[in-house]
C-alpha cells in the first residue's frame, strides 16, 4: 500500500510542483502547428494534460480540484475570472499560480481549449481498418490438434511447442510428433488450463522451458508459473517459479491471464487476470489483474516496484485479462492486450508501477449493457494506446520479426477470438499508428507467432496454419 501511496505522491508532486518534466514522463508541448486541426485547441489541451489534468482530471471531469466541465464557476466564468484563477492561483485552497512557468497566450490557450466544452483526451475506437489479407497465402501446418492454446519455435531449430488447454505439452519436430510427458496436471474447467509456453533466450545452452497454466487446489485454482527441461520426451527438473498463496487460490473459473515473455536484461513478464474480482486489480496485495516480473530463475528484481507486497513480483496493475504480452526487440518496450467487458478491449504500453485503471476506468460496459464506470479516464490511470470497442476479444500477441514480408517488420500481430482476426499494428516511433486486418475468418485466433522461416504461424481452434506471401 505504502508504494502505491508514495508513487501517487510521487506523481502529484511532478504534476502540482512542476518537477523536471523528464523524471515525470510528461512532454513539452509544441508549437501551434497543429492548433487549425481541430476544434479544440490543441496546444491547450497539451498544456492543459501537462499543467492541470492531475488535479482537475484528464477530462476536464474534476478529481482533487472541482470539475471544469460543469457550470459552476465559483470564482467567476468571465475570460478574466479564469485566467486570473490560472495567473495567480487561489492559494488559500490549493490551486497554484502558474505566471511563472505559463506564458499569457499559453494561459489563453488553456482558456480557450476549457470553454471549448471539454473534449475528453480519450481513445478513440478504431473503425475502418483495411484489410491486407489479400496478400497473405494460407497453408495448414499441423492438423488434429484439440484447441492448442500457444505455439512457440525454438530457436535455431524447426522445433515447434505446442500447449492444448486441456493441458498437453506437443512437440513436433518434422514429422514426428510427440507429447510430453509428466508436466503438472491443470485445471481445465471453464477458462483453465494450460496457457503460454516459452523457451528460455538462451535455451542452446541451458535448456529451459517456461509454462503456465492454471493450477488446481482442490475446487479452487491459480494461475501459475514453472520451468523444466525435455529430456527425450519427459520434463524433468521442474522449477516452481510463481505460486500464489492459498488464500488467493479462486474458485472462479475465468480471468487467468497466462502469458510469458522476456526481456533483453534478463526478466520474465507474466500476466494474470482479475479471476472475475474486478476490484482486486487495484489491490497490490493480491496476484490478480496484475503485470508480473522476475527473473528467469524466479528471484525478484530489486528495481520491482513493490517490494513490500505479499508478492513483490508485480510489476503493473489495474489489467483486466491480459491475453496478449510481448517485449519489442527493438525499443524494450513491453506491449500487452487485454479483455475488456462488453467493449474496452485495450492495447497497452506497460510500464513499470503503473496503474492500467481497471475497474476504475474502462470504455467498456457490463455484458449486461449497464454502466460500469463512469470514467473512461482518471489522474493517476493509464490510457490505452488504443482500444477496440465492440470487443474484438484480444488474445495472443507477437512482433513480426521475418524477411517473407520486409515491410511488415518489428509491427504487432495481435490476435482475436471472436472477432476471428490477426490485426497487423503499425507501431513505429513507439506509438500505436494505426492497424490493418492481416487474417479474417479461419476462426478464434488464440496464438500468433513468427516461425524461424520467417512465415506467420497462427494456433485456431483445432490446427496451425502457415501464412507467407501470395505469389
Ligand atoms: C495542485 C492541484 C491543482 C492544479 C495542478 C491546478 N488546479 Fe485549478 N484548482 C485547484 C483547486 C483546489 C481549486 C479550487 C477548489 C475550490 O475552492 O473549490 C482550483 C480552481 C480552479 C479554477 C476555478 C474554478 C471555479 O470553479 O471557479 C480554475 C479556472 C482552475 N482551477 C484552472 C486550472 C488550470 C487551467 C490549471 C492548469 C494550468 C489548474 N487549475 C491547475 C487545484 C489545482
Amino acid at each position: 500500500m505504502e508504494s502505491i501511496r508514495n508513487n501517487l505522491m510521487k506523481r502529484l508532486l511532478c504534476y502540482a510542483f512542476l518537477l523536471p518534466f523528464t523524471s515525470c514522463g510528461l512532454f513539452v508541448a509544441d508549437a501551434k502547428s497543429t492548433a487549425d486541426k481541430r476544434d479544440i485547441n490543441i496546444n491547450g489541451q497539451k498544456l492543459y494534460m501537462q499543467y492541470c489534468a492531475s488535479c482537475h482530471g484528464v477530462g476536464l471531469e474534476g478529481g482533487l480540484a472541482p470539475s471544469l466541465m460543469d457550470t459552476i464557476w465559483t470564482y467567476g466564468d468571465s475570460d478574466e475570472s479564469i485566467l486570473r484563477a490560472i495567473s495567480v492561483g487561489i492559494e488559500t485552497v490549493g490551486m497554484p499560480g502558474f505566471s511563472d512557468s505559463l506564458s499569457v497566450d499559453n494561459q489563453k490557450d488553456i482558456l480557450d481549449f476549457i470553454k471549448a466544452g471539454a473534449p475528453l483526451e480519450t481513445v478513440d475506437p478504431i473503425t475502418d481498418v483495411p484489410s491486407v489479407s489479400d496478400r497473405v497465402h494460407i497453408q495448414t501446418h499441423i492438423e488434429n490438434l484439440e484447441e492448442p492454446w500457444a505455439i512457440t519455435f525454438v530457436p535455431n531449430s524447426n522445433v515447434l511447442l505446442i500447449t492444448e488447454k486441456n493441458g498437453t505439452l506437443i512437440r513436433i519436430e518434422g514429422e514426428k510428433r510427440d507429447k510430453i510427458s509428466g508436466i503438472p496436471i491443470v485445471n481445465s474447467k471453464g477458462q483453465g488450463g494450460l496457457f503460454d509456453v516459452a523457451v528460455d533466450p538462451e535455451y542452446e545452452s541451458n535448456g529451459w522451458v517456461y509454462l503456465i497454466f492454471a493450477d488446481p487446489l482442490g475446487k479452487k485454482s491459480m494461475t501459475k508459473l514453472v520451468r523444466g527441461k525435455i529430456s527425450n520426451t519427459d520434463w524433468v527438473e521442474e522449477q516452481v517459479l510463481f505460486q500464489a498463496r492459498a488464500e488467493d487460490y479462486s474458485s472462479s473459473k475465468h480471468h487467468y491471464g497466462g502469458r510469458i515473455t522476456f526481456d533483453a536484461f534478463g526478466h520474465l513478464y507474466f500476466s494474470i487476470g482479475d479471476r472475475g474480482d474486478k476490484d482486486m486489480a487495484q489491490d497490490i496485495n493480491v496476484p490478480n489483474g496484475k503485470i508480473h516480473r522476475i527473473n528467469r530463475d524466479g528471484s525478484i528484481p530489486k528495481t520491482n516496484p513493490f517490494l513490500n507486497s505479499p508478492y513483490p513480483s508485480i510489476y503493473a496493475y489495474g489489467n483486466r485479462n491480459p491475453q496478449g504480452l510481448i517485449v519489442h526487440p527493438q525499443t524494450q518496450t513491453l506491449w500487452e492486450t487485454e479483455h475488456g467487458p462488453k467493449g474496452g478491449d485495450e492495447l497497452n504500453k506497460i510500464e513499470m508501477g503503473k496503474n492500467y485503471g481497471w475497474p476504475v476506468i474502462s470504455y467498456g460496459r457490463n455484458y449486461s449493457g449497464t454502466e460500469l464506470t463512469p470514467y473512461t479516464a482518471k489522474p493517476g490511470m493509464e490510457q490505452p494506446e488504443s482500444q477496440w470497442t465492440p470487443s474484438i476479444a484480444v488474445c495472443g500477441l507477437d512482433i513480426y520479426t521475418g524477411d517473407l514480408f520486409p515491410e511488415w517488420k518489428g509491427r504487432l500481430l495481435a490476435g482475436a477470438l471472436r472477432n476471428q482476426t490477426i490485426r497487423l499494428i503499425d507501431v513505429s516511433e513507439d506509438r500505436y499508428q494505426s492497424e490493418s486486418i492481416l487474417l479474417s475468418g479461419e476462426g478464434r485466433v488464440r496464438d500468433v507467432t513468427t516461425g524461424p522461416d520467417g512465415a506467420i504461424y497462427v494456433a485456431l481452434p483445432n490446427k496451425i496454419i502457415r501464412l507467407s506471401p501470395k505469389l
